[in-house]
């Protein structure tokens, strides 16, 4: 029984801003917190009965005021709050809605609540109605995909939260202005895990534990109310609320007010790890000096100014900013980038990171758990690195395969790339490190970077890149945001008040800081006054260090008003405080090298995309017996991008491939020592594996003609600073696939490229792998996909266009190193506007070599049953997925809509689920919509609407293959 035993009192009703609320006195406990001292306070009970209200409320809170002592009209201690409710009925949520507001509890928290597989979740749609954050944490689902789980909604922000790992899942940073409290939700699934995490993710904060057995945590304790443990708090009390549900009746609604541990006043308070970043952020302000503040608001290059020493204090690496030891604020040491913790030129003699698979690669896997787990994995390394900034998170769309630095994102889709993007960002800063999510924005070319201007239209660029970063910054709040080099539509991006001050702070109410790319910072007041918070590595990379002298002169001039430069020093100290980087400062250690590698491998396989495999040609039979692999160094090593995110040391050593030109910036061109013919021998060693490296295509066809199986390596190197002159593969790789091909009808592709390259051949190769850049253990995954080991799961997050002549843009002048003609300081994005990628080819009606989405198998997978469910801007479809043959497999659902003739973008992805099978195996599935995805962008209201009308879902294998359609009428809606 849920209250057995447990004494309650009343709520007590206090007139607050004209509105009749209900408020917990923790001055009152009626039960003491079994870890703290007793109070001389006196307690109050109230009778039994009173849990059983059935009055509407007004009523029941007359007769809790009669009850109530005169003395709780004064203001309540500061408490959080839980109201604990039980599993309800989808008319009883309803009858909430308008209970719910008077209530004003932090957490409502419904444990044991079921969800069908098909359906809206209406706790959704009244956190919805609230403006309340929502979570669901799944504790088990059965086989048809009804899950259990734990229901929360929040008034509060939500500052972090663990990402979709089970042993990171449900758990919650909240914080009101003052204090910050942890939230450990679901704890039945992770039980094994939940202490470890708690001792990771509380950083010294009161924490909430809920649905956990009393006590498993060390450090918390039972509060009396069933299944909710804390720690930390000085206070626990518990009500009952006279809240009744859709027939009247009265819900067991219970209210505990868990009370604050006052701060005492402390010699230095902003340590103080009870209170919320925001407020120690503001006490520790109040002590700093002028010259203190200006100190934060520069970094230094953290390898030094031409070559020379690095600055006092600095690890080594991109940026550097001093602490304050008398303040005991830490430096700001940040490392790139996104594939991995970079040791530029051995900067760090001893240090080694792993190199992760690319940002495509990583996109290609569908699964935001891999995303997650890559970025845990970089932000683990970072921190054992002695790094607490980790500049990776890069989410700048793909709209041109030719932009030299699509290695470093994920792909062409808003929704695709921002949760990916935002997993990742999210397992970086779990590890207590800031992730900075760049370019912000529109810097989708890299010729001419730092100068060139994009056109595009405000609606287009919020339906396309900015989404993106939207999307990027709710799953993962980044701690910081980098603004990038080029103009937009005229501006500078790091002196860009639209972008900066009114899209990302005002609109977003992003709290963290923006930092500029190095060498992006053209003024000081008027980056400062458009939202730059600080200036890296001016010293090195601007033509003045705008954020020194020229900044102190226009704040002492009042041109930079004094609250400014104080917001930009809050904003910096804030994330510092909300990520640890002062109670959990870096330590350096040996990292892990094979939990790196698991990890990395584990991408690569999910992540490769088998685009073609004629015949069944892959996985190699076992009566393959002789193979010759040809080119492409694959005896060595596989091809990394070059640039600030090349992570050239591992634990396997440096370059595999010394010497490729160009072997200075934005070089080396960086081959990791991971062999795919070595790996391919481990995997068969019953056959025979020869290697031709192809550099004489007739000798390299001479050998494949006598082999069962030829296996061409390409590859295609890329880097940042310069984009690609075309989607040719380089040198004589074409003519070498051909000419292997021609000699032996069972020639295989593997490429390992920037992005889609033109194909030639492809008619005369049955089977074609895209590894991307596959990183330290490309070689392990790749001869694992093609010996069968692994089987394929990845699908593509680009449109693999034919030719050059099917981009918005065929011929850009000026690409390339040493390009033929002048480069161009203008790249017009309103060609294709928001329809980038498989936008563009279904608006124009091309038709691309592979779609958007598609990617291969050894499994086969049939669809049946698509129903969809609407409520205002909640759209969840659910299927039944059945794996038809004798493997175990992976298949992505895609959930595409289709708009109404008319509409300017044609067909959008909405959702998708990635799902593991057994063969045989069938399963329904649940997709929910991105409510975004599904409206445009009213540049006027500032607001996302669905436009009503008729539309088609689409449940595809690609956005070119649907495989099962539902026609749905979407109403008129705001999207919140
Ligand atoms: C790149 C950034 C990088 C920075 C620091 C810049 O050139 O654009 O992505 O983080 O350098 O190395």
């Amino acid at each position: 029984m849920a209250d057995e035993g447990v004494r309650t009192h009343a709520a007590t009703p206090v007139l607050r801003g004209g509105t009749l609320v209900l408020t917990h006195d923790s001055r009152c406990p009626l039960r003491r917190h079994p870890f703290q001292e007793p109070t001389a306070q006196a307690s109050v009970e109230t009778h039994p009965s009173m849990k059983t209200f059935t009055k509407p409320l007004v009523l029941s809170v007359a007769i809790v005021m009669a009850l109530a002592r005169p003395a709780f009209s004064a203001e309540p201690a500061p408490a959080f709050t839980v109201l604990g409710l039980p599993p309800l009925a989808t008319a009883d949520v309803q009858a909430l809605a308008a209970q719910l507001p008077a209530v004003e509890a932090d957490l409502v928290s419904v444990a044991g609540v079921t969800r069908a597989v098909g359906d809206v979740d209406p706790l959704q749609t009244l956190a919805d109605q609230l403006g309340y954050a929502y979570r669901f944490v799944t504790v088990s689902e059965d086989s048809q995909g009804t899950a259990t789980g734990h229901a929360l909604l929040t008034r509060l922000p939500v500052q972090a939260e663990g990402g979709p790992a089970t042993e990171d899942a449900g758990y919650l940073r909240l914080a009101d202005d003052r204090y910050v409290v942890a939230v450990y939700a679901g704890g039945e699934a992770a039980a094994s895990a939940l202490p470890a995490r708690a001792e990771a993710s509380r950083l010294g904060a009161p924490a909430v534990l809920l649905g956990g057995s009393p006590s498993a945590v060390p450090g918390f304790a039972a509060t009396g109310m069933e299944g909710i443990d804390s720690a930390g708090f000085a206070t626990a009390d518990e009500a009952v609320l006279p809240l009744h549900d859709a027939t009247g009746q009265t819900l067991q609604a219970r209210l505990l007010s868990l009370g604050y541990v006052s701060s005492g006043a402390q010699e230095k308070p902003w340590m103080d790890t009870t209170l919320a970043a925001d407020e120690r952020a503001r006490l520790l302000l109040g002590q700093m000096t002028q010259d203190e503040k200006f100190q934060m608001l520069r970094s230094y290059f953290g390898l030094g100014k031409d070559g020379g020493p690095l600055p006092e204090g600095a690890v080594g690496s991109a940026g550097f900013v001093p602490g304050v030891p008398r303040l005991h604020i830490p430096s700001q040491q940040s490392a790139d980038a996104g594939v991995g913790v970079t040791n530029p030129g051995g900067i760090r003699p001893g240090d080694h990171a792993t190199a992760m698979p690319s940002g495509p690669a990583t996109a290609s896997t569908w699964n935001p758990m891999i995303a997650w787990q890559g970025g845990a994995t970089m932000g683990r390394e970072a921190w054992q690195q002695r790094f607490n900034i980790l500049l990776g998170g890069s989410v700048n769309l793909q709209r041109d395969p030719r932009n030299g630095r699509n290695f470093e994102y994920a792909g062409e889709d808003p929704l695709l790339a921002g949760i990916i993007v935002g997993e990742s960002i999210r397992g970086i800063q779990s590890q207590h490190v800031i992730s900075t999510m760049k370019h912000y924005a529109l810097n989708d070319m890299e010729t001419r970077r730092n100068f060139h201007d994009v056109r595009i239209g405000e609606q287009a660029m919020h339906e396309s890149d900015l989404l993106a970063f939207e999307i990027a910054i709710e799953r993962g709040r980044p701690g910081s945001t980098m603004c990038a080099y080029n103009r937009i539509n005229g501006i500078y991006a790091c002196e860009h008040p639209y972008l900066m001050n009114q899209v990302l702070k005002q609109e977003w109410e992003f709290p963290g800081f923006v930092m500029s790319d190095w060498g992006g910072v053209h003024s000081g007041s008027k980056a400062a006054l458009a939202g730059l918070d600080q200036q890296s590595a001016g010293e090195v990379f601007d033509a003045t260090t705008f954020f020194d002298v020229p900044l102190r002169m226009a704040v002492g001039a009042g041109v930079v008003p004094q609250a400014r430069l104080d917001d930009m020093v809050s904003r910096i100290l804030r994330t510092m405080f909300l990520h640890g980087n002062f109670d959990r400062p870096p330590q350096h250690q040996a990292i892990d090298d094979q939990a790196g590698f698991a990890s990395a491998q584990r991408t690569v396989e999910e992540g490769s995309v088998l685009l073609r495999n004629e015949g069944g040609l892959l996985p190699l039979a076992d009566s393959v017996k002789r193979i010759v692999v040809v080119g492409g160094h694959a005896d060595k090593g596989v091809i990394g991008g070059g640039g600030s995110s090349m992570v050239g040391i591992t634990a396997r050593g440096g370059n595999a491939v010394p010497g490729v030109q160009p072997t200075t910036w934005p070089g080396p061109v960086m081959f990791h020592p991971s062999s795919p013919l070595e790996a391919l021998r481990r995997e068969r060693p019953d056959a025979d594996i020869q290697y031709v490296d192809g550099r004489d295509a007739k000798a390299a066809a001479r050998a494949a003609a006598s082999a069962d199986v030829a296996i061409v390596f390409a590859t295609q190197w890329s880097a940042e600073s310069v984009d690609l002159p075309d989607m040719q593969l380089p040198g004589n790789q074409d003519a070498l696939i051909a000419a292997v091909a021609g000699a032996n009808p069972k020639t295989v592709v593997v490429l390992q490229t920037n992005g889609p390259v033109r194909t030639p051949w492809l008619r005369q190769v049955p089977a074609l792998l895209e590894a991307w850049y596959p990183g330290i253990r490309g070689g392990e995954g790749i001869a694992a996909l093609l010996a069968g080991t692994a089987n394929p799961s990845g699908r593509l997050p680009v449109t693999w266009v034919a030719d050059e002549s099917q981009l918005p843009r065929p011929h850009v002048p000026g690409l390339g190193f040493q390009p033929k003609q002048p480069a161009v300081d203008e790249f017009d994005f309103d060609v294709e506007g928001a329809n980038v990628g498989y936008k563009w080819m279904a608006a124009k009606g091309l038709v691309p070599t592979f779609a958007f989405g598609h990617g291969l198998s050894y499994s086969r997978f049939a669809y049946e049953n698509l129903r969809v469910s609407v409520a205002g801007q909640r759209l969840v479809a659910s299927v039944d997925i059945r794996n038809t043959s004798d493997r175990a497999g992976a298949d992505v659902a895609q959930l595409y809509l289709k708009l109404p003739a008319g509409s300017t973008t044609p067909i959008r992805l909405v959702g998708f689920n990635k799902v593991m099978l057994e063969p045989g195996e069938q399963r329904r599935i649940r997709i929910e919509a991105e409510p975004k995805t599904l409206a445009s962008f009213d540049t006027t209201a500032r607001q996302w609407k669905i436009v009503p009308g008729h539309y088609q879902l689409q449940l595809g294998r690609s956005a070119s293959e649907p495989l099962q359609t539902v026609d749905v009428q979407l109403a008129e809606t705001v999207v919140r």
